[in-house]
């Protein structure tokens, strides 16, 4: 298994702490390992202690060196392939470059492990074993995500149709009927009412053929254009490391997107995992709240924090006091840079807000 892991995100709904010279990778949120060291050291849980032959990132060429220290931190023994990418094109040429140059190195039956360097698992047992499920389908053509069951209406996921209500110990892994990538928030609410839909956690395990297959039929512009970038990628190879810069002015060409609008909302060869694994992609404030308990008034609250009268709150505070009074459904978070104050039901709005300030740099 060759572990892929996408890494050139901006994280920006996570602003203040998450920037474009600080993206969430490399956040340690439990002080000690990053999010992308953590992302790593799954990968190879996960493929067993022989079975991860390979690790491919993909990221943003200004991340190299610090992603290159990250992976060195932890000894790593299996080869490490870099390509770097001139601009953003998000999640499609990313993943179409993985398997054009697994494919090249390893042949077309490559089996690709797909993981978003930002995640949190906090059950890594369970996570394997739904890898070893999603193995066996890779391995007969589906491309495989693996579903988590919906908690809320949530309108920033992907959200993946099956034919009825799941069973585990039937079968641990299904055909999937439709992928729509984010609903609106009624079609959520459907969604979420129908015991008939999983969210797709953004993991993906297929083979190098399957997915230029279904690229090829779906996606043939944007497989084109990715195979110039990474025909004119400048490469430098060590002994147990490669590190290929795909080329700017092709990767310019290509359009910005998903590989959950290019390919999986069209593709019929789906397949899920459902898997119950404590799984957050920290995609938002409220995704971040919800990993932290809740006070009897529901006030969520890390670091230095005062409240009163205060409820449904989250508030991030490490570097100075925050008192808060008479005030509810606010997520609050103080950094040394930024304040953020925002009702906590735009927490997907972050990101628009962030990139406006960006821009203003
Ligand atoms: N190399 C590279 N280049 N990586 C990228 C790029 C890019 O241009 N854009 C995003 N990524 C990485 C991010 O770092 C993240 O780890 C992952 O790809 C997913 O990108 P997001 O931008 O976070 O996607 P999303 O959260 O809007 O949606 C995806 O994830 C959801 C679950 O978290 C989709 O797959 C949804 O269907 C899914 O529900
Ligand atoms: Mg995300």
């Amino acid at each position: 298994m060759h572990v892929v892991i996408i890494a050139g995100g901006s994280g920006s709904r996570l602003w203040p702490i998450s920037q474009k010279a600080h993206p969430k990778p490399f956040l340690r949120l439990d002080g000690a390992t990053s999010l992308l060291q953590q992302t790593y050291q799954r990968g190879q849980f996960a493929c067993g202690e022989d079975g991860m032959e390979s690790v491919t990132t993909v990221t943003h060429r200004e991340l190299f060196f610090r992603t290159e220290d990250e992976y060195q931190a932890l000894a790593p023994q299996q080869p490490l392939h870099y390509l770097l990418e001139p601009c953003g094109r998000n999640t499609a040429p990313a993943i179409c470059a993985a398997a054009l140059e697994l494919k090249q190195r390893y042949g077309e039956d490559a089996m690709l492990l797909v993981l978003p360097a930002d995640h949190r698992i906090s059950d890594e047992s369970a996570f394997a074993e739904a890898v070893k499920h999603a193995a066996v389908a890779a391995a007969d053509d589906q491309l495989v995500t693996f579903g988590i069951t919906p908690t809320r209406a949530e309108t920033g996921f992907g959200y993946i149709e099956v034919r009825e209500a799941f069973h585990p110990a039937e079968s641990p892994i299904q055909p999937a009927l439709g992928f729509t990538e984010k609903p609106d928030p009624t079609t959520a609410e459907h969604y979420l009412a129908s015991g008939r839909h999983f969210w797709n956690s953004g993991m993906f395990c297929f083979t190098a053929a399957t997915l230029l297959a279904e690229l090829a039929q779906h996606a043939p512009a944007l497989l084109e254009h990715t195979q110039a970038a990474l025909g004119a990628a400048r490469y430098s190879e060590g002994e147990k490391h490669s590190v290929a810069q795909l080329d700017p002015e092709h990767f310019a060409t290509l359009a910005n997107d998903s590989i959950d609008c290019a390919l999986m909302e069209h593709s019929s060869k789906l397949a899920v995992v459902p898997c119950d694994i404590g799984w957050s992609d920290i995609g938002s404030w409220q995704a971040m709240a919800d990993l932290t308990p809740a006070d009897a008034q529901g006030n969520r609250v890390q670091g230095d924090v005062e409240m009163e009268d205060t409820q449904d709150c989250y508030i991030h505070s490490h570097h100075a006091l925050t008192a808060t009074l008479g005030v509810q459904d606010l997520v609050i978070v103080d950094t040394p840079g930024a304040l953020l104050v925002a009702h906590r039901d735009r927490s997907q709005d972050v990101k628009q807000l962030a990139e406006r300030l960006a821009s203003h740099d």
